[in-house]
């Protein structure tokens, strides 16, 4: 029975992680998957999240009980008020539902099998580029393959905003559409708020259905609120849409698998169906979700003191990601590297998409044994003041070979 199974291509972002593992040059740098190093390059576990563990682990009320199919309640609570916001509107009418998800690749997934299952086989549009596992969920949940649409100018290194609006204003009505609602992976170039403000024009008057991709709230700018603005804008616009969220990047839990999918509801009257078929499909997935990250998640987003710690880590974490950025720049600029090397401080996020080609970039794993992504997207995350001299050296080599 297994005769005709052919074999997958390797994923283009966790098949870095595995070459690099493997690899035994003392030299070796990993620049591939979006991962928080510390200055050390090494794993990074949040204070405030140990600070829970060990609570957690030492309290002898703590139990491993099955949460219910939508995840832990206080959880969910939070979650949708991180990212909608407190005063939000549609919050207030109760026209969200929000369920517990495997992190955000979960949401989205849980997502995509729900509107395959209750809206129907509508097209999903995807920016180009666009992180690569959106093209394997969005079939995978039984909807066609995606279309792209337009969002980033090479020569500009800038959001292609007329592209993206054309492109939209093209789509099929009621088609999906997918946003990152800050730090655009791979290209670190997000749309400004008055690009956002049209882009909603065009959604609407399309009868667009938005689902937003935020994996790296927080990360953008350092502040949770000012990287929920895009998601807020199109929510308040009282549309129906999507919403998913991830905990890997902000809480530093990538194992955990901590996230939310949000379902906003332009009206509450079909909210108890939504939710009841979305536990139904939770069901008949994987029954239930990990219960460890989401109750730390909960604690520290329901304690104020503890949130402001997370606040502050974030703040730091997001400027060791900016001091990398100026550092590599700066190293580009000096070594005399050929290029303008200024998109690298002026993208957010974790990412920097440095413009190099799949050549440079494989002449750089196989002459310095510096990984990345083949598209030329650097995790900014992975540099340190140990390493970015050398990767700055490796781009000028790479670039002048
Ligand atoms: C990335 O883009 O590197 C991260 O989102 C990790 C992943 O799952 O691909």
């Amino acid at each position: 029975i297994f005769d005709r199974v052919k074999e997958a291509p390797p994923d283009p972002i966790l098949s870095i992680s595995a070459a690099y593992r493997a690899d035994p040059s003392p030299k070796k740098v990993n620049l591939g998957v979006g991962a928080y190093r510390t200055d050390d390059g090494s794993p990074y576990v949040l204070p405030i999240v140990k600070h829970f563990e060990q609570q957690f682990a030492n309290d002898p009320s703590t139990t491993h009980e099955y949460l219910p199919q939508d995840g832990f309640t206080n959880f969910n609570y939070h979650s949708a008020r991180l990212i909608l916001g407190h005063d939000s509107s549609a919050l207030k009418e109760e026209r969200v539902v929000t369920v517990q998800a495997l992190s955000g690749t979960g949401a989205l997934r849980i997502g995509f099998a729900f509107i395959a299952n209750f809206i129907g086989n509508r097209l999903v549009y995807i920016p180009n580029p666009t992180w690569s596992n959106h093209r394997n969920v969005v079939p995978q949940a039984g909807l066609p393959p995606t279309k792209n649409y337009r969002y980033f100018e090479p020569n500009t290194r800038a959001v292609d905003i007329e592209g993206l609006l054309q492109d939209l204003s093209i789509a099929i009505e009621g088609s999906i559409v997918i946003f990152h609602g800050c730090a655009h992976n791979p290209t670190g170039a997000d749309p400004s708020k008055a690009d956002w403000q049209r882009i909603l024009k065009v959604v609407k008057s399309k009868k667009l259905v938005p689902f937003f991709d935020n994996a790296y709230q927080g990360f953008a700018s350092g502040n949770l609120d000012t990287d929920a603005w895009s998601t807020r804008l199109f929510v308040e616009s009282g549309i129906d849409m999507f919403v998913a969220q991830s905990y890997a990047k902000n809480m530093g839990m990538y194992g955990e698998r901590v996230g939310a999918l949000n379902v906003i509801l332009s009206s509450s009257g079909p909210v108890t169906a939504v939710k009841s078929q979305l536990k139904q499909l939770i069901r008949a997935m994987y029954s239930n979700p990990p219960l460890h990250g989401a109750r730390i998640a909960a604690a520290i987003m329901s304690d104020k003191e503890s949130f402001r710690q997370w606040e502050m880590e974030l703040e730091k974490m997001s400027a060791r990601i900016q001091t990398m950025r100026l550092r590599l720049r700066d190293a580009l600029n000096k070594n005399g590297a050929p290029g303008n090397w200024d998109h690298i401080v002026n993208q957010i996020g974790m990412f920097s998409f440095t413009g190099l080609t799949s050549q440079q970039v494989a002449f750089m794993r196989d002459k310095y044994h510096i990984y990345m992504t083949s598209n030329g997207r650097v995790s900014m995350a992975g540099l340190t003041e140990s390493t970015v001299d050398y990767v700055a050296d490796a781009i000028k080599d790479a670039v002048e070979s």
